[in-house]
């Protein structure tokens, strides 16, 4: 009798575990291997990518976040660029500087203005570290307080300084706000031998949600990586993951999904076609292998240093200890 009790109660997780085998076999076991491509491409194979830098620990997007990602040894530095009206990229994610900077005490009545209506010396007037310390006073610091926005430049010096530099991972943002962004992003990148010096092979990538964008710095770097981004309102929009990965493809791109959409079912014949996965934005560590498990070849996260530790790859040094070493 207890041996029949037992069997009733082990027989649905033991399906179900027979369920997930079957699926992992059939959609990623039998898929490309990460370690293969990135023999070929010089990516990083199951690349940690610090999106907005080390964000949870540091205001996204600025010199801490950067600093604090490259030295705990993140394969990619994630950066959203726009461009100034004075024609300098910078890394910001929002359309608008309000969330992320005290512009409406600075410049009153222009919170809503983009980006590019900001010269640099303006942007430079800003604090990009204040709403981090009153966002989340458990991490707060006072010397994140008067942080700039930084310049691309700034983020390739930070990188470039480093003994074993991290990539850069660029997503042009609101692209069509920014009309010819591609073409000074190439160039900016050649001229700091960061594009077109084989040294740097895979270690810049390209990302966009714009089909069009990604076409234009296809044209003019072909040979730096790029990937699709994509989410729900994509999917819906083109109509089915099947579609997502064809223009993918057709694009030349590897593929960004958000993490809602990243099951092995995705994944699994989006690498078959030869994309790579690069899964946003993972910051939970049973998200992380999962996700890992269901075939990504690489996490955006704001927690490079769990993300790290997880790939057994940490080098020992806090967070707190490493912005500390920084000044901040
Ligand atoms: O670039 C990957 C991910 O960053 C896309 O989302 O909104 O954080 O730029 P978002
Ligand atoms: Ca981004």
């Amino acid at each position: 009798m207890k041996k029949i009790i037992a069997a009733a109660f082990l027989a649905p997780p033991l399906a179900a575990a027979a369920v997930l085998a079957a699926l992992l076999l059939h959609h990623v076991a039998l898929t490309p291997s990460c370690e293969k491509r990135a023999g070929e491409s010089g990516i990083a194979c199951r690349a940690v990518i610090a999106h907005r830098g080390a964000s949870h620990d540091a205001p996204e997007e600025t010199a801490p976040a950067y600093l604090l990602a490259r030295d705990l040894g993140a394969d990619y530095l994630e950066m959203d660029v726009q461009r100034t009206a004075d024609g300098v990229i910078v890394a910001l994610h929002d359309d608008t500087l309000e969330r992320t900077t005290n512009v409406g005490e600075v410049f009153p009545g222009r919170e809503k203005g983009p980006v590019s209506s900001f010269t640099l010396g303006e942007l430079r007037r800003l604090d990009a570290g204040a709403w981090f310390n009153a966002r989340y006073p458990e991490r707060a610091r006072q010397s994140f307080t008067g942080v700039p926005v930084p310049t691309l430049e700034e983020i390739i010096d930070i990188a470039d300084q480093a003994a074993a530099p991290p990539g850069l991972y660029i997503e042009t943002k609101s692209p069509e706000l920014h009309p010819g962004i591609e073409v000074e992003l190439v160039r900016l990148l050649r001229r700091r031998g960061w594009i077109g010096n084989p040294a740097k092979r895979g270690r810049v990538i390209f990302q966009s949600f714009s089909l069009e964008s990604l076409g234009k710095l296809a044209g003019l770097a072909p040979d730096v990586p790029r990937v699709y981004l994509v989410d729900e309102e994509t999917e819906r929009d083109r109509g089915s993951w099947e579609t997502l990965v064809r223009e993918a493809r057709a694009a030349g791109s590897g593929i960004g999904p958000v993490g809602y959409l990243a099951y092995p079912w995705h994944t699994g014949p989006a690498r078959r076609a030869g994309l790579m996965v690069h899964v946003y934005t993972i910051n939970l560590p049973w998200q992380m292998r999962l996700i890992t498990l269901f075939g990504a070849d690489g996490l955006f996260t704001d927690r490079p240093d769990i993300l790290l530790e997880i790939r057994g790859r940490g080098k020992g040094e806090a967070p707190d200890a490493i912005l500390a070493r920084h000044g901040f």
